[in-house]
């Protein structure tokens, strides 16, 4: 008996410590700077019209691309790109610039991106990276200006009235100000963009005008950079897009048809990673505020095959949980067109939406399908056609129970004003089991998301709005095979 005990005990040690190491999954960072902690920061700046194109440079501000990167040591910050680098524009050649887009905005932009990513980039494993990307984009559309393909194929001009636009120059480009990376304070160091797409100067306040900002600030060797934001949309500017984004460093990043930079280095795959998040919303922005509680986003066919450039065939697909309170389902019983085909519940039983008493309908704000699918379930709403390069498909998720299982909200204002979190999504556990369209009898896509991005979309307001948040502690991390 006596000496059966410390056996016993040993036993119990060893089933302890074999059941905690079974349990723990070992993760990988799949972003250059894990959780915004490096004092040396990458951060660039990129200004995107309706279709995701630049269209025409605002006056004096180059194109609109734009980067703060610099080294840290021994309390010093040495610049790696200079406001000549961010004033280049259309005409200007630099290094490695090709001459069909010398003369040519769109692409012009293409390629000042990958030269700033040159001055930015970071030797690292398995692959270098460049940067965190601020992303602007102004959703007005000058349908007349014939500048945007419908669903990846050009076409003409058409009447306006669809989409916002006062005339003109609707789709311009915004003012862009820069305020370099610099020590404010003993232990602080803090940097910024700013700026707004009305034209005329915004020295007198920003009353009456669109406005955007994002601020970075970091205790130097202690913690996260925390990047303030602001969003505010005008009368001539009603619909704005103002996200932080972990993009690719090389190939399509979700909603480019176009080679990229960006942060992550490796690329995550559903459903073998997570993503961890601080977010302090502090103003809403009003009740068209879409804010986005982590947006993915990525490409393939709707055979299943990776993207490939190819415009016609490409489809860009969009997930994004919506966490201002005042957004409603529009997926309802009575409004199955605005639901996907079916959900898949965390047994993976697949609910079909015409299951009344077991779809979770509330959990879907809208779900779009690709314009260029061949084979849709009926009824279905077909997604804007203008509003990227090539088709695109929406899949809208809103707080809701179902969703506990990934750590995401689960009832409505939870993470809004007033409920600062530090999330910790299963992003890709999610992401595999949400429906994307795909052609009959193909084999199932690979789920690479090739972006990863929080903010918001002001989705057409009816006054001028202000949104406000801070955003810290930002990583991707991947799953490692268990040893
Ligand atoms: C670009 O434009 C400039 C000035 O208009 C012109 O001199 C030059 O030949 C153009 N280059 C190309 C490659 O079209
Ligand atoms: C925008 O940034 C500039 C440069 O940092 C700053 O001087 C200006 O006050 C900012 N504008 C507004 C409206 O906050
Ligand atoms: C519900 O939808 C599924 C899939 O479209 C279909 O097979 C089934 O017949 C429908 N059930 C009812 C009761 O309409």
């Amino acid at each position: 008996m006596e000496n059966q005990v410390p056996v016993l005990f040993f036993m119990i040690i060893v089933l302890v410590f074999s059941s905690s190491f079974a349990s723990e999954q070992h993760y990988t960072s799949a972003v250059g700077d894990p959780g915004m902690r490096r004092d040396g920061l990458r951060v660039a700046f990129e200004g995107w019209n309706f279709c995701n194109e630049v269209g025409k440079e605002a006056p004096d501000m180059g194109s609109p691309r734009a980067a703060d990167c610099f080294d840290f040591s021994s309390s010093s910050l040495k610049h790696r790109v200079t406001e000549a680098d961010n004033k280049l524009g259309v005409g200007k050649p630099f290094p490695g610039l090709s001459p069909e887009a010398l003369n040519n905005t769109d692409l012009y932009a293409v390629e000042k991106e990958l030269y700033l990513g040159s001055l930015c980039e970071v030797q690292d494993n398995p692959n270098p990276w460049q940067f965190w990307m601020v992303m602007l984009k102004n959703g007005n559309y000058d349908s007349r200006s014939g500048l945007c393909p419908e669903n990846g194929k050009k076409v003409g001009p058409f009447k306006p009235g669809r989409f916002p636009c006062f005339g003109d120059g609707c789709m311009n480009q915004p003012l862009l100000y820069h305020q370099p990376t610099d020590f404010f304070g003993k232990d602080k160091i803090r940097g910024g963009f700013n700026g707004t797409y009305d034209l005329g100067s915004i020295r007198d306040g920003i009353d009456g005008i669109s406005f955007f900002e994002v601020v970075w600030e970091k205790r130097v060797g202690v913690g996260s950079w925390v990047f303030s934001h602001k969003l505010k949309t005008s009368k001539k500017y009603p619909w704005l897009m103002l996200y932080l984004r972990a993009d690719a460093t090389k190939g399509f990043s979700g909603g480019y048809h176009y080679d990229t930079r960006g942060m992550m280095k490796t690329l995550p795959e559903s459903p073998n990673f997570k993503v961890t998040i601080t977010l302090d919303v502090k103003q809403g922005g009003g009740p068209k505020s879409q804010f986005y509680l982590i947006d993915i986003g990525s490409c393939w066919k709707n055979n299943g095959a990776p993207c490939d450039g190819d415009v016609l065939t490409d489809v860009t697909r969009y997930s994004e949980m919506i966490i201002n309170p005042e957004t409603p389902a529009w997926c309802s019983p009575n409004n199955l067109i605005n639901c996907p085909p079916f959900h898949i519940d965390p047994n993976n039983k697949k609910i079909y939406r015409n299951d009344t008493a077991n779809f979770p309908y509330s959990a879907y704000h809208y779900y779009c399908a690709p314009g260029n699918a061949k084979h849709l379930e009926k009824p279905v709403s077909l997604c804007d056609p203008y509003s990227n390069p090539h088709a695109q498909e929406l899949v809208q998720l809103l707080p809701h129970p179902i969703w506990a299982e990934y750590g995401y909200p689960t009832k409505q204002g939870e993470g809004w004003v007033g409920d600062p979190r530090t999330w910790e999504l299963d992003v890709g556990g999610l992401s595999s089991r949400l429906y994307f369209y795909q052609d009959p009898g193909t084999t199932p896509a690979k789920r690479i998301w090739t972006s990863i991005d929080m903010g918001t979309e002001i989705y057409i307001s009816d006054k001028d709005e202000m949104a406000e948040w801070t955003l810290s502690d930002f990583d991707v991390l991947l799953k490692s095979p268990t040893l």
